[in-house]
């Protein structure tokens, strides 16, 4: 069997909220792999975590202590290894039961080791894109100019006529109108959707293996939304490219993933294929899923107007993470029998089907 493409384990990253002198405990303990040709959707309520797994993966992390644990594998056919390889020289931990107490960290030695890590991968085997493309956009450079710079430094291709061919080839891929003329256009002249098409086509012309993106739809109209994850699932088959899919928006995760990572406070709770996680009648599920596909709108909502129904209880508070179920104050599922369980100890993610994962003291014997 081959290696999967992306294998992250238990990565933690930790920032420091100085006024209340303690951690926020943004990722603590993310596992996820994404296979080679597989979109992974990753869906949380905002604050869960997910874009600065994203950012851990990239090596983006700038405040601290930032990553302080787990591993980040990669192995695409040109680079195999350990984003996180021997960084942990550069961090002592301070435990009590199995929690982060205390961080001391080698700041500069970290940057410099992970900066020999990191080097060739952005950009050149994993790209990202992001919520809100124009602000991502250089706004004194063409779109044309921008992706024939990409190419030129990430895709390999120093001759300018290539590159600015490659670019307008990508152009034409992104479906953007007229290539030839959009290539000399400014960001400012573009409208959102289209910005977005040019992010794409400038993350992907220079061919990395996998792709992150964050919010790639959020922000945008609800047609263009829809036309964008029309081009992504058509790039997706047409190039095969990996995918981590991070989105709070189920019906783009649905549309697009072979497999959902569900994240709340900073863990994953679920996860497993999107067809069986993603149907909200089936029995084996955590209850945050449950209540995030619950608090989607269905037709039958829209059309009565009806309230979006929204999760009860507040969003996890990653300073002050209690020490049962993170899930806890809000659980609509805990039974009297596992009840002190769900309060005092944190579940383990644990195989409820094959291959589908889910954190919850209901699925431990
Ligand atoms: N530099 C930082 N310093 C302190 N806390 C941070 C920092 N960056 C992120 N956080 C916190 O980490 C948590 C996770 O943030 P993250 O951006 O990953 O959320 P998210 O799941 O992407 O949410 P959203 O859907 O709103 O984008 C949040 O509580 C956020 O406030
Ligand atoms: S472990 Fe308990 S509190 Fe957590 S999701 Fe399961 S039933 Fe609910
Ligand atoms: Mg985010």
């Amino acid at each position: 069997m081959t290696a999967p493409l992306l294998k992250i384990d238990n990565l933690r990253t930790y920032f420091y909220a100085r006024r209340k002198q303690a951690f926020v405990r943004s990722v603590d303990g993310v596992s996820l792999e994404v296979g080679r040709r597989e979109t992974v959707g990753v869906v949380g309520e905002s604050g869960s975590g997910k874009s600065i797994t994203a950012m851990s993966v990239m090596g983006l992390i700038s405040s601290g202590p930032g990553v302080i644990g787990g591993s980040i594998h990669y192995a695409s056919d040109k680079v195999q290894r350990n984003l996180l390889d021997g960084l942990e020289n550069f961090v002592q931990l301070e435990q009590s039961d199995g929690r982060v107490m205390a961080v001391s960290k080698d700041e500069r030695g970290w940057q410099k080791a992970s900066e020999k890590l990191m080097a060739g991968m952005r950009g050149r085997e994993i790209a990202m894109i992001f919520q809100n493309p124009r602000a991502s956009l250089n706004p004194y450079l063409s779109v044309g100019e921008q992706i024939t710079e990409a190419v030129r430094l990430h895709g390999g291709i120093t001759a300018a006529k290539e590159a600015r061919e490659r670019a307008l080839h990508w152009l034409e891929r992104v479906k953007i109108d007229t290539p030839h003329l959009r290539y000399n256009t400014y960001p400012s002249g573009m409208s959102g959707g289209m910005c977005q098409r040019a992010m794409i086509a400038m993350a992907l012309s220079s061919e990395p293996s996998l792709l992150i993106a964050d919010e790639p739809t959020t922000g945008l109209d609800a047609t263009i939304q829809s036309k964008i994850v029309d081009l992504l699932q058509e790039l997706k088959s047409e190039t095969g490219i990996s995918t981590l899919l991070i989105s709070h928006d189920i019906s783009v995760i649905t549309r697009l993933s072979d497999r959902v990572a569900v994240l709340y406070g900073g863990a994953v709770v679920e996860y497993g294929p999107a067809r069986q996680l993603l149907d909200a009648h089936a029995e084996l599920k955590h209850s945050y899923t449950a209540a995030l596909l619950a608090s989607v709108p269905n037709e039958q909502k829209i059309r009565a107007r009806a309230n979006l129904q929204a999760i009860e209880g507040e969003v996890l508070d990653t300073i002050n993470v209690p020490p049962g179920c993170r899930f806890y104050a809000r659980c609509n599922r805990i039974t009297p029998e596992i009840r002190d369980k769900c309060a005092t100890l944190h579940p383990e993610l644990k195989e409820v089907a094959p291959g589908h994962q889910v954190r919850c003291w209901r699925f431990v014997n």
